[in-house]
């Protein structure tokens, strides 16, 4: 026993049966794909795609959407299969337990904690982008200093430093309250979501169709620029143009897709696992794909890769539509307004995966009792909110959006490579086990998931692997210092 001890899938199963004290079974197939949804359209499309336009790709951003939507969706599939044989709360870590051993089962498990809270974090700042766009609206806007991490300046033409940032209030002011709403439970959340989701949809949709007349061919021309380095105005240098620069921008518009797995979390949740887990998961995936194509081909036509470096870097698309497109400003607002709303339900879906991850840790002993102590009432892991709304909102204040962003996209990708693997030795392993759904061609799709998402990786630049590695580094210390010795699966 040790390192490489397995849960036992009966054991898993056992664990997942309802009790008086387990999670509610109330989510349905519709449910999902809301909740996937829902966690899915968020920064990544409003904020991060003109951010990879600027400083990686131009508008051959679009082809960095393919790129990654390829990647999510072998690796979605992996998690189909996954989900439909074990449907139990904790997503990539709970699998991992089952079929890659104690030590890999916790590194995905510290390694979602990049993606679910420092990825709700992210949102987070992004909303506070937005929240100044709504503000301006009143002619209102909460100051440099109070709305930006105390990495990040503010410069005019000539590179003179006109305000430094101290603290981002308003990313975590909505960290907070999300989090109250979560503790409250998941079932008037997965309400407020359905609505949340439509409108959501409904605005990319508009900004698709009526943008595509304002958009001018000069911005798409060359459509992938030419190889090159380009330094941000932090000055950090970027890989730009060319095929690093798709690459590279895949990497970060990646996280534009996160979200699809978190339904996997909800797994103990749903009325029936087996059935709506790749309904869920897969079905909101395919939505998400073809609306962000077209999405970021207008966005890139309609305003330019010099708009998204200078100006129109924060907020970009409701910078776009009101600079560009003339008569469209109720446009504008109403993205503005929509948007915030949108991202409420990104970060409600992320800390909810969170704390589910952690729930499943907690009940298996690697992490402390106090993450799975249910509320009395509401049925909730409230505890481990409270402790992630001080984690999230640290990120959220104190961290500038372009790293915390990069660190959710690298950590996921790991995350992502790793269930690829799973499916296929699982296959191996235990080819008996009854499945839902079966990827079809394994190992060809688990090894193209593996290759698609560790070339994003590689497009991602030394900066992000030296902060994914400094991660895992401190969770090995974690695990070798608490973990293994809690673990209920070592004796
Ligand atoms: N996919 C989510 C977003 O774009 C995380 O905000």
């Amino acid at each position: 026993m040790g390192i490489f001890t397995k849960k036992p899938i009966g054991k898993l199963m056992l664990d997942s049966a309802d009790g008086e004290s387990g999670l509610k079974r109330t989510l349905s197939a519709a449910n999902l794909v809301a909740l996937g949804i829902g966690a899915i359209i968020g920064a990544g499309l409003f904020v991060r795609t003109a951010a990879a336009a600027a400083n990686n790709a131009g508008p051959s951003v679009t082809i960095g959407f393919i790129v990654a939507a390829i990647g999510c969706a072998l690796a979605g599939l992996c998690y189909a299969e996954f989900a439909s044989m074990i449907p139990i709360a904790g997503s990539a870590y709970t699998y991992s337990y089952a079929t890659m051993g104690e030590l890999v089962a916790w590194i995905i498990g510290w390694d979602l904690v990049l993606e679910y809270a420092v990825g709700a974090a992210t949102v987070g700042i992004a909303w506070s982008e937005y929240l100044n766009k709504l503000l301006e609206m009143f002619g209102l806007r909460v100051p440099y200093e109070w709305s930006h991490s105390p990495f990040e300046t503010l410069k005019d033409a000539s590179g003179q430093v006109l305000h430094h940032g101290m603290m981002n209030i308003p990313a975590l002011f909505i960290i907070f309250m999300i989090t109250m709403l979560l503790i409250r439970g998941t079932k008037e959340s997965a309400v407020v979501n359905g609505i949340i989701v439509i409108s959501k949809v409904s605005i990319v949709i508009l900004f698709i169709v009526l943008g595509w007349s304002y958009m001018v061919p000069a911005n798409h021309t060359p459509y992938i620029p030419e190889a090159s380095t380009y330094t941000d105005t932090q000055g950090v240098a970027h890989n730009y143009g060319g095929i690093w620069g798709i690459l590279g921008a895949a990497g970060v518009v990646f996280f534009a897709f996160i979200g699809f797995d978190a339904v996997s979390t909800a797994a103990q949740e749903a009325k029936n696992p087996k059935k709506d887990m790749p309904i869920g998961i897969l079905g909101s995936l395919v939505v998400c794909t073809i609306l962000y194509i077209l999405f970021a081909h207008v966005l890139t036509g309609v305003a330019s890769v010099n708009d998204f470096r200078t100006q129109g870097k924060e907020a970009s698309v409701a910078y776009a539509i009101k600079t560009y497109m003339h008569g469209y400003t109720w446009l504008a607002n109403l993205v503005t307004v929509a948007i915030l709303f949108g991202f409420s339900s990104v970060i409600l879906v992320m800390l909810m995966g969170q704390s589910r991850v952690f729930y499943s840790m907690s009940r298996d002993g690697l992490v402390p009792k106090i993450f799975s102590d249910l509320h009395p009432k509401f049925k909730t892991p409230y505890k481990s909110n409270w402790i992630f709304l001080v984690l999230v909102g640290a990120f959220a204040a104190f961290v500038p959006g372009d790293i915390v962003g990069d660190m959710t996209s690298i950590g996921t990708l790991f995350a992502f490579m790793l269930v690829c693997a799973g499916v296929w030795i699982l296959r191996i392993t235990n080819p008996e086990l009854p499945r839902q759904f079966k990827v079809p061609f394994v190992p060809v799709v688990s090894v193209l998931g593996i290759l698609v998402c560790g070339a994003m990786i590689a497009g991602l630049g030394w900066t992000n692997w030296a902060r994914l590695g400094g991660w895992l580094v401190i969770g090995l210390v974690i695990y070798f210092g608490y973990s293994k010795k809690h673990s209920k699966l070592k004796d």
